[in-house]
């Protein structure tokens, strides 16, 4: 049993304190959030994420989990304290530190014990000696601590069982004692620990969401050619992805990589590369793909209408960046919305969990109940987030409601054919053959010569 405080509440640090919780350990979480703590002390969640409810409660009764806004309390007795505070894009692209900034400054304030302070949230390489020299200036006499990175590889949607079965753990440290004592807090779950110096281990989480980045918008790309010269990219993933040199992960062509992480780490890291005199073409590249596929849905609406969206209604399945969460942050699904209703659209959308929030941010957008009401007398109906429910509609019903029977299928969920059976005029993303996609003018399947080049 370990004492540890956990700074922020949010998808990665009330997920981070909830585990280290069932481990065993006696955690005390703080925000500044007074709103968030109120509830979460009532035990109403601030974030969805599937089982993460259940294991709040049972650590909560079992008074191994606290939450406070004091960092006095929070800090009372910890041995280690998790900095999980966002790091957003500032203007530029680069990260703004504002929050690790202030978390660090109140840490070395209120400290009256040595402390081993980890980095959890996502910070430019060099941060973890950034923090040092906050926490050295603050002080007011010299109490020992240690700065330690362990990069975050939590999923939302997924995040307690990527918490709790790790491929690997990371720590960089200069204090190699301290990193192994974080290591060590890790130990039970039994993954690899990758101990190295803090800058590496500050690249190895911006490197592997950036390569992770990168694959999605290789596939996007992949999905565009396929679909001019006719071939099914879900086919072509499939068929790269057995192969073990590549696997099949992180290969789904769809609307773009959206979230709070992939879209602001790669341009952090442009950015990073970009000050320091080198120009990052790969990460340039993989942000316009990801731009361009966001733009591409937006432009197969227009094109199954006849060129333009005004005064059409338009039905959107799903808001959320991905399934599994109520996280709208850089979702595809609020750019394609705008972008429609700019140009004229009745745009109207339904998620499952994503309502609340999608409230707050868009302007414009009518929210519908469920499905089938988003379906009700639209034009066309275009999905764009995987959610499980989506899956199994009753699409026979929904082609009665529409206006029109055209569908984009903006995650690739629909058998092209039954959809076709249907009567659907349907758009996927990359489906060129099997999907009614469009080489040189004609339909795929009428123009299967080989393509010049050959
Ligand atoms: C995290 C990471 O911090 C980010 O770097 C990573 O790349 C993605 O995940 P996330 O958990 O998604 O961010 O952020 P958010 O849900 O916004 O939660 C941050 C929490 O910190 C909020 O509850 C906020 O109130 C709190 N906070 C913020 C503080 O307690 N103190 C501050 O000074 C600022
Ligand atoms: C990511 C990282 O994966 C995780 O390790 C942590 O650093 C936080 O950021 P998250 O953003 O929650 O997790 O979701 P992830 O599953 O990685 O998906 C990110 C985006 O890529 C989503 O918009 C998703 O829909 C998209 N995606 C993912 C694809 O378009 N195709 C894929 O094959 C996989």
């Amino acid at each position: 049993m370990k004492n540890i405080c956990v700074i922020g509440s949010g998808y990665v640090g009330l997920v981070t304190a909830t585990c280290f919780a069932d481990l065993g350990n006696k955690v005390t979480t703080v925000d500044i959030d007074e709103n968030k703590i109120a509830k979460l002390k009532e035990g109403v969640m601030p974030i969805y994420e599937p089982g993460l409810e259940e294991l709040v409660e049972r650590n909560v009764k079992a008074d191994r989990l606290n939450f406070t806004t004091s960092y006095e309390e929070g800090l009372d007795d910890a041995e280690f304290v998790f900095i999980c505070v966002g790091t957003p894009s500032a203007v530029d692209g680069e990260a703004d530190l504002k929050y690790v900034r202030s978390a660090a400054e109140t840490i070395a304030e209120k400290m009256d014990h040595p402390l081993i302070i980890i980095n959890k949230s996502t910070v430019p390489v060099g941060t973890g000696d950034w923090v040092a020299d906050i926490v050295n200036r603050v002080q007011t006499e010299a109490i020992d601590f240690a700065v330690v990175s362990c990069p975050e590889f939590l999923r939302e949607g997924s995040a307690i069982t990527d918490f709790m079965n790790p491929d690997r753990n990371v720590f960089g440290s200069t204090n190699r004692e301290a990193a192994q004592k974080v290591a060590d807090l890790y130990a039970a779950l039994n993954a690899p620990a990758v101990i190295t110096d803090i800058r590496t281990s500050e690249m190895i989480k911006y490197a592997s969401n950036a390569f992770l980045a990168t694959r999605i918008s290789f596939i996007n790309e992949i999905s565009i050619i396929c679909e001019r010269l006719g071939a099914d990219v879900t086919e072509v993933a499939r068929g790269m992805g057995l192969d073990k040199r590549i696997g099949p992960h992180f290969l789904q062509a769809g609307v773009g990589y959206g979230g709070s992480c992939f879209p602001k780490d790669v341009k952090a890291l442009a950015n990073m590369a970009l000050t320091h005199g080198m120009h990052p073409q790969l990460l340039n590249a993989v942000m316009d793909i990801n731009d361009f596929q966001r733009k591409q849905i937006a432009t197969k609406v227009r094109e199954l209408l006849g060129g333009t969206v005004e005064n059409k209604t338009i039905g959107i399945l799903g808001i959320a960046f991905k399934a599994n969460t109520d996280d709208i942050r850089e979702a595809p699904a609020l750019t394609i919305m705008r972008t429609l209703a700019n140009q004229g659209a009745n745009v109207k959308a339904y998620d499952p969990v994503a309502m609340e929030n999608a409230e707050r941010e868009i302007r414009g957008v009518t929210l519908a109940d469920n499905a089938y009401d988003v379906a009700e007398d639209a034009d066309v109906l275009v999905l764009l987030t995987d959610w499980n429910e989506f899956k199994q509609l009753d699409m026979a019903r929904i082609k009665g409601m529409m206006r029109e029977p055209l569908l984009v299928d903006g995650r690739n969920i629909y058998d092209p054919d039954a959809m076709r059976e249907l009567g659907f005029v349907y758009r996927g993303v990359g489906r060129g053959y099997n999907g009614e996609g469009v080489a040189n003018g004609h339909a795929a399947h009428e123009d299967m010569a080989p393509v010049a080049g050959d």
